[in-house]
C-alpha cells in the first residue's frame, strides 16, 4: 500500500483525494449520486455536464455538494454553445477542478476557468497537443486510449502512454484512461509515470449509478469483443467514433450519418452544424438506453473493460478492489 500511495502522491495531492482514481464523466449517469459516491469512497467524482443547460448544471453541483464534503470536478464539452455560462456556474460554486473534453478550448475559456482559481484538466490525444495545452495553462492531462467507452480516438492506451508519458510526466500530472478494469493495470501505468487513472465502464454497474437495470444487465452479459467502435459511413462527414455494445442502434447510426451527409451535400447545413447534429444524436441515443432502458435501439456505450464487470456492487467496493489489486501487484514486484 505504501508504494501505491507513493506512486499516486502527485495525483492525490492534485485532486485532494485519498486515491488518484477519477470516475470519468459519463453523460446522464455521472450525476450527484454516482459522483458523490466516488468522492466519498476516496476517489474523485466528475459531473458530466454534457448538453445540460447552465440552470441544470447549477442544480446538479448544488445537489452533489449536499451529498459530499469531498472534492469533485465538472466535465464540460468545448463545443457546448453556452460554454462561458457553464464556466461561470462552476465559478459561482467554487468548483475546484474543471475537466475540458472535446478538443481545443475556444479562446478565453481557459482564462475564464482559471480566473477563479479552479484547476484545469484537459484530455489530450497526442504529444504535440499535450505540449500546446500545457503552454496554454492546463494543470493536468488525461490521456485516453481507444479501449474506452463513449467517444474515442484512434490510438490504444498502451501506445499513447509510451508516446506521451516519458516526455511530459515530470512537468505535469497525467492521468491515464481507457481499458482499465483491474488494479494490476493501474499499477503498470503508475510505474510508467502516470500519477493516477480514470475509469468509466467499471463504475456503471455500481449500486449508486442510476443507469437503468437493462443497461446494467447488458454490461454484466457482455465481453470485451462486444464493445465495438461505430463506423464512419461517409468520408465527407468525419465523425468521432463511439465505442458501444453491438446492437441495432449501430445500424441506426449509419442511417443518421447518411441523412446528415445528404443535408451537407444539399448545402442545407454547414459542417459545424452537421457535427453538432451527430453529437445530439449520440446524447439522445445514450439517454434512450441508459435512462429509458431501451438497450436495442439506444446506445449502450461501454469500454472493452466491460468483460471485467462481474456484478453490481457499491462504489466503495469497486475502489477498494482496484486499490488492493494495484497494491498487491506492486508488492510482488
Ligand atoms: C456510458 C459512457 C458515457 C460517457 N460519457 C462521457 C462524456 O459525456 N464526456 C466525457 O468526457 N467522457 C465520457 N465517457 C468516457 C469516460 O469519462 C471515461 O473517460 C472512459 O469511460 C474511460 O475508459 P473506460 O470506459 O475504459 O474505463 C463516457 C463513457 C461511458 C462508458
Amino acid at each position: 500500500m505504501i508504494r501505491l500511495k507513493e506512486l499516486m502522491a502527485r495525483g492525490t495531492e492534485f485532486l485532494g483525494t485519498e486515491w488518484a482514481i477519477l470516475g470519468g464523466a459519463m453523460s446522464w449517469i455521472s450525476e450527484r449520486h454516482l459522483v458523490s459516491a466516488i468522492s466519498n469512497a476516496g476517489g474523485f467524482g466528475v459531473i458530466a455536464c454534457g448538453a445540460m443547460s447552465p440552470e441544470l448544471l447549477d442544480g446538479e453541483i448544488a445537489g452533489t455538494k449536499a451529498l459530499t464534503q469531498k472534492p469533485f470536478g465538472v466535465n464540460l464539452i468545448t463545443m457546448h454553445p453556452q460554454l462561458n455560462e457553464l464556466i461561470d456556474v462552476c465559478s459561482k460554486h467554487e468548483v475546484t477542478h474543471v475537466v475540458l473534453a472535446g478538443g481545443l478550448p475556444p479562446g478565453g475559456a481557459i482564462e475564464r476557468i482559471k480566473a477563479h482559481g479552479a484547476k484545469l484538466i484537459v484530455f489530450t490525444p497526442a504529444l504535440a497537443l499535450a505540449k500546446k495545452l500545457m503552454r496554454s495553462g492546463a494543470d493536468a492531462l488525461v490521456i485516453e486510449g481507444m479501449e474506452a467507452g463513449g467517444h474515442i480516438g484512434p490510438v490504444s492506451t498502451s501506445v499513447l502512454c509510451q508516446e506521451i508519458l516519458p516526455h511530459v510526466s515530470e512537468e505535469i500530472p497525467v492521468f491515464v484512461a481507457g481499458g482499465i478494469g483491474r488494479g494490476e493495470a493501474i499499477a503498470a501505468y503508475l510505474e510508467m509515470g502516470a500519477v493516477g487513472v480514470q475509469l468509466g465502464t467499471r463504475f456503471v454497474c455500481s449500486h449508486e449509478c442510476i443507469a437503468h437495470p437493462n443497461f446494467k444487465k447488458a454490461f454484466l452479459r457482455a465481453s470485451a469483443r462486444d464493445a465495438i467502435p461505430s463506423v464512419q459511413i461517409d468520408p465527407r462527414l468525419p465523425v468521432i467514433p463511439v465505442r458501444a455494445l453491438k446492437n441495432r442502434e449501430m445500424e441506426n447510426f449509419a442511417a443518421k450519418q447518411r441523412e446528415v451527409a445528404q443535408k451537407l451535400d444539399e448545402g442545407a447545413i454547414e459542417m459545424a452544424e452537421a457535427q453538432l447534429q451527430i453529437e445530439h444524436y449520440w446524447a439522445g441515443a445514450l439517454r434512450r438506453a441508459v435512462i429509458d432502458g431501451d438497450v436495442e435501439s439506444g446506445s449502450v456505450m461501454a469500454g472493452q473493460s466491460v468483460g471485467m464487470v462481474k456484478r453490481e456492487e457499491p462504489v466503495a467496493e469497486i475502489i477498494q478492489e482496484l486499490v488492493e489489486e494495484a497494491a498487491h501487484a506492486l508488492g510482488s514486484r
